[in-house]
């Protein structure tokens, strides 16, 4: 007889230490779930660990269902599926490009922010970036950052979009070129960070968070990156006003863009 007991793991994790926690996990290494935690069920620490909460967590509910509850069971005070049921979830709508990339054929993730992972799959020769909601309160900004890569395609402004991120049938992001050996932005680089804006601004779109970080420089161009905030039609006072802010963003030390101390594993 076969083991019977599903193999899970979490694939990425919102913790919040006073309030609900949210983790998608994959079950039998094929099924997406989303599992929110009440306050006070699990140790922070426990949460943190991916492991850690798989080993506590109760025996998962059997019927279909991608989205549940665990709840402190005010008799017992052990943890358990206070709720679970099929739902459907939101997805990008914006699908403009013929490509789909089911989100199971990526391989050797690498984490880079909460939502952006080098991988790789059996399409593309080299890694590639992946950029998607981990839950569906970040769809609406990964679709506008969809809509906003098919605004630039072809203008040399972005990476090279590959394709959609699908999962279990909807859209949850995309794939898009890696770029390499680049370095964030500095004051040195205003001129080619100027050229990359103004040809983004040329084409009418706002983008909404210029910042070092997602000014990415190589082979002696700026490329830029991170949609989520890009608008279209865009006033000529916006336009100017984020083209003079440029040289503050490129002066800028705060760190802001940049990498952030996250409480998600893997
Ligand atoms: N196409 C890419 N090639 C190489 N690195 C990338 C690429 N896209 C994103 N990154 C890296 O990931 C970081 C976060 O990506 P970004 O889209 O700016 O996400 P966030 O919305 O979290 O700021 C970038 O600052 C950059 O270091
Ligand atoms: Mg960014």
């Amino acid at each position: 007889m076969a083991n019977e007991s599903p193999t899970i793991q979490v694939l990425q994790a919102s913790i919040d230490p006073d309030d609900t926690s949210d983790f998608r996990v994959l079950v039998d290494n094929k099924f997406v779930k989303y599992i929110v935690i009440d306050p006070g069920v699990y140790a922070l620490d426990d949460m943190c660990f991916g492991p850690s909460l798989i080993s506590l967590l109760p025996p998962l509910p059997s019927g279909v269902w991608n989205k549940a509850r665990v709840s402190q069971h005010l008799d017992t005070g052990e943890p358990y599926f206070s709720e679970f049921s099929r739902v459907q979830l939101p997805g990008i709508t914006k699908i403009w490009h013929s490509n789909q990339i089911d989100h199971l054929a990526l391989r050797e993730p690498r984490k880079l922010r909460s939502n952006v992972y080098e991988v790789t799959h059996p399409d593309f020769e080299s890694p590639v970036i992946a950029k998607f909601a981990r839950f569906e309160w970040e769809v609406p900004q990964l679709e506008v950052e969809t809509t906003a890569y098919s605004w630039i395609e072809g203008h040399q402004i972005g990476p090279e979009f590959l394709g959609h991120l699908v999962e279990e049938g909807r859209v949850i992001g995309f794939l898009i070129a890696r770029i390499t050996n680049f370095h964030h932005a500095t004051i040195e680089d205003f001129p080619l960070c100027q050229s990359a804006l103004s040809r983004l601004h040329h084409v009418g779109i706002k983008h909404g968070d210029v910042n070092k970080h997602n000014l990415l420089i190589h082979d002696e161009k700026a490329t830029l990156i991170d949609f989520d905030l890009a608008s279209r039609p865009a006033s000529e006072n916006q336009l100017k006003a984020e083209l003079h802010q440029l040289q503050n963003e490129l002066l800028d030390t705060s760190g802001r863009g940049g990498r952030v101390v996250e409480s998600s594993p893997p």
